[in-house]
């Protein structure tokens, strides 16, 4: 049972800052940008903090969360390091990736953080509020992203209080997020290095930087029918669309006629910016259907359509 609370909108001054970082140490919540998507933070070692994260989002317990740290300092008191971790943080931390690594023992992280894994994910944002309310908390944060669970990813502060509003301390309100998808989620395991969720980073790149493929990567969409539903608008979804139906509103990409057009110039990391306000949008719309163009799956076009098909699996 949740008591209600009035959720703060806090500016990205000083004064906003240190009250959002003074609310994270007392083991309050609250959301904030990084350029992927809004997070929905807590002390990663507090476990009364991150149980009222999974409790505010109706999260299920055995998901378990990314912890959001200022260094790759901080990254190895955590976990057991390795040759190719350092190679990827070299190259793309601070940044859209998550890597996940086997857990130190003494690492002092809440165990619901990881859902009694023996792996933990680790992720160093690269927006510079959320790394300001790092340094300035002194908390390692755990957060996923802050959405009710199932329900579109926040990309604005608006969408983060349309959701969550009465739920959690406060927003700090730092805009828009700049690359407007998930982080890449990379398993960088003893035996293998595992794609475990495409994002916003190009499996195209992590792979340039490790010189060799990930495991995981070539095996392409599963049929939207295995995928549990995830990122849903309130209207159906319809894939791969070449014209519309009676009802229908059209998700674009490249020149054509459309509702919203992700990337008139068809370009995936446009499109990636564009994905979830264009959702927001056409689902405040209340049509009978959102239909899809197609969209490649290069670049950051993977994630997008791995987004895609989760929005248009059949509802529970
Ligand atoms: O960009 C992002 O990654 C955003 C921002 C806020 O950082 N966060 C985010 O968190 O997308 P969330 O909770 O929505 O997604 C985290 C994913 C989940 O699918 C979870 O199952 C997976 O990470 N995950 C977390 N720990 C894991 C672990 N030890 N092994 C495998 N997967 C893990
Ligand atoms: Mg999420």
């Amino acid at each position: 049972t949740m008591v209600a609370q009035d959720t703060q909108l806090l500016p990205p001054s000083d004064e906003g800052i240190a009250r959002a970082a003074q609310l994270l140490r007392a083991g309050q919540l609250v959301a904030l940008p990084t350029e992927t998507v809004y997070g929905l933070a807590g002390d990663a070692r507090n476990s009364d903090a991150v149980a009222s994260i999974y409790e505010a989002k109706g999260r299920p317990s055995f998901n378990p969360l990314i912890v959001h740290l200022p260094d790759v300092d901080s990254a190895k008191e955590l976990v057991i390091w390795n040759e190719r971790a350092q190679v990827l943080a070299d190259a793309h931390w601070p940044g859209p990736l998550t890597m996940v690594l086997p857990l130190r023992e003494g690492h002092g992280l809440s165990p619901l953080v990881t859902a009694g894994l023996d792996t933990v994910a680790l992720r160093l944002p690269a927006h510079p509020l959320a790394r300001r309310l790092m340094r300035e908390s002194g908390c390692a944060l755990a957060a996923p992203s802050a959405n009710p669970s199932g329900k579109i990813s926040p990309t604005t502060a608006t969408h983060v209080m349309a959701g969550l509003s009465g739920r959690i301390a406060a927003v700090l309100d730092g805009g828009a997020c700049p690359v407007g998808v998930e982080s890449t989620i990379i398993g960088v395991y003893d035996d293998e290095t595992r794609l475990l969720r495409p994002g916003g980073l190009a499996v195209e790149d992590a792979e340039a930087t490790l010189g060799a493929p990930l495991a995981g990567a070539g095996e392409g969409i599963i049929a939207p029918g295995q995928l549990t539903s995830h990122y849903a608008p309130g209207a159906s979804v319809r894939l791969n669309a070449t014209s519309i139906q009676a009802g229908e509103v059209l998700l674009g990409f490249g020149p054509m006629a459309c509702t919203i057009n992700l990337s008139e110039k068809g370009d995936t990391r446009e499109a990636a910016m564009n994905l979830f306000p264009a959702l927001h949008q056409l689902d405040a719309m209340q049509p009978k259907g959102i239909a899809v163009a197609p969209i490649p799956n290069t670049g950051l076009g993977l994630a997008i359509n791995d987004r895609l098909s989760r929005a248009a699996a059949p509802r529970d």
